[in-house]
């Protein structure tokens, strides 16, 4: 049965034309309607600015700035025979990223026992108060309709439908389409959704390794999903990955999502070499986004006496950083935590903090999260503590930094990156 309003007449204007004939539909809609991006990015004039690193804008705004979007609503479209089939705790939503899958899914055919994965710690937040809200105002229980897991068995036992927003990396849809494979329902079908420029004949091909049946949908707003079907028997899990980096003599542990994979990005190759400059005296050090953990390792390798905090927002980063701390020896001396830029570290607590920024949120060119993370810098910093950035050069991070964190010095720069020192006041 579909969750309807508790109360409040439902819209005559939906956004689908057979929305006043099909009242569970006319709900969801009211629902995806009502959702907020609560993105600790958004601000004024975000959802413009995705067309390039410096700025400009696009008449074709990212959809990972708005709440929901084409391929939301395509997939719910295209999966809701197999939704409406579904029984209790056999949908599983992966990487839904404001809430519109699990909560437009869970209010069209009244579906409990959603099982969701979101490798975003910011995703799962956002679906927690978009379930919340819609709870307060109108969909009564909403909120208890699923649960989050990380990508694993218990994820994927015996699901029979899985809805996924397509990530960038093929490692990361690999991941998943294999632990599908391998744990799901001999039944399953996998509707995996994208923006058309986004997409990839290579992402059917990844899938192809994992399922015999893959087929595109029609195209519609830009937006296109990937069925899946029928799980190759015995699939199995090619991640984490270890690779063994021979000029840091440092084994490198992956797992599908994490940035770069088990390889060494050049931003951070480059920062690596000003790592003995840092203050001698640091004791207590952050590795700021740490992906696969390389500079919170090394860091910990480097000064035996300290102390390093590796933060992400992504499970498979931090599944990987703590993994390449154990496997280097330092795990008693790298905590990894996964938050939000750090937010779940005391004011004025580090002497050093490494950070490689992102200039992506999904698959939109930004540099909100790295200005968040000079933010956190600024704050986590004891006065006279060291931030040390890398950044490709044309971002000119430069007067930024001092505003966030204080007197800024360019290290090092060579013709794609530059590396600054920050001290805070
Ligand atoms: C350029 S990568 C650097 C990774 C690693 N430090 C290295 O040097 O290889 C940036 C990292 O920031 C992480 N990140 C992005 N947004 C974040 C956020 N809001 N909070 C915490 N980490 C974030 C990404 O998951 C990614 O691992």
């Amino acid at each position: 049965m579909p969750l309807l309003p508790s109360d409040g007449p439902l819209p005559d204007d939906a956004a689908h034309p057979d929305a006043s004939a099909d009242p569970s539909r006319a709900a969801r809609d009211l629902l995806l309607a009502g959702l907020e991006r609560f993105s600790p990015d958004v601000h004024p004039g975000a959802e413009q600015r995705t067309g390039t690193r410096t700025g400009s804008t696009t008449r074709d705004p990212d959809p990972t700035l708005v709440a929901v979007d084409a391929t939301d609503r395509l997939l719910l479209d295209e999966a809701a025979s197999a939704l409406a089939a579904a029984g209790p705790g056999e949908v599983v939503v992966i990487d839904d990223r404001f809430g519109a899958l699990t909560l437009g899914a869970a209010v069209a055919h009244g579906l409990t026992g959603i099982r969701v994965h979101q490798d975003a710690v910011t995703g799962e937040v956002a679906l927690d108060r978009n379930a919340r809200e819609a709870a307060r105002r109108a969909f009564q229980g909403v909120d208890a309709t699923f649960t989050h897991l990380p990508l694993g068995e218990d994820l994927l036992r015996g699901a029979r439908v899985v809805l996924l927003q397509l990530p960038r990396s093929l490692a990361a849809l690999r991941d998943v389409a294999e632990h599908v494979a391998r744990f799901a329902a001999p039944d399953v079908v996998v509707l995996a959704g994208g923006r058309i420029k986004h997409m990839t004949t290579a992402m059917n091909d990844v899938l192809a390794e994992s399922f015999t049946d893959v087929r595109a949908s029609l195209a519609r707003q830009k937006s296109r999903v990937l069925v899946a079907r029928g799980p190759r028997p015995g699939t199995d899990l090619t991640y984490p990955v270890t690779e063994h980096l021979a000029d840091l003599d440092l084994d490198v542990v992956a797992h599908g999502a994490a940035f770069a994979g088990a390889s060494l990005d050049l931003g951070t190759r480059f920062l690596l070499g000003f790592l003995d400059r840092v203050s001698p005296g640091a004791r207590d050090a952050v590795d700021l986004g740490c992906g696969t953990g390389i500079l919170a390792v090394s860091f910990a390798r480097a000064r035996q006496g300290a102390a390093v905090v590796a933060t992400d927002q992504s499970e498979a980063a931090v599944r990987s950083a703590h993994a390449t701390a154990v496997a280097a020896s330092v795990g008693d001396r790298v905590r990894v935590v996964r938050d939000d830029v750090g937010s779940s570290l005391a004011d004025r607590s580090a002497d050093v903090v490494l950070c490689n920024p992102p200039f992506h949120q999904g698959a939109a060119l930004s540099t909100d999260a790295a200005h968040r993370m000079f933010a956190a810098a600024g704050r986590v910093l004891r006065p006279g503590g060291e931030l040390w950035t890398v950044y490709n050069s044309h971002l000119r991070y430069r007067p930024a930094l001092e505003r966030a964190v204080g007197p800024t010095t360019q290290e090092g720069r060579d013709p794609r990156f530059t590396v600054t020192r920050s001290v805070a006041r």
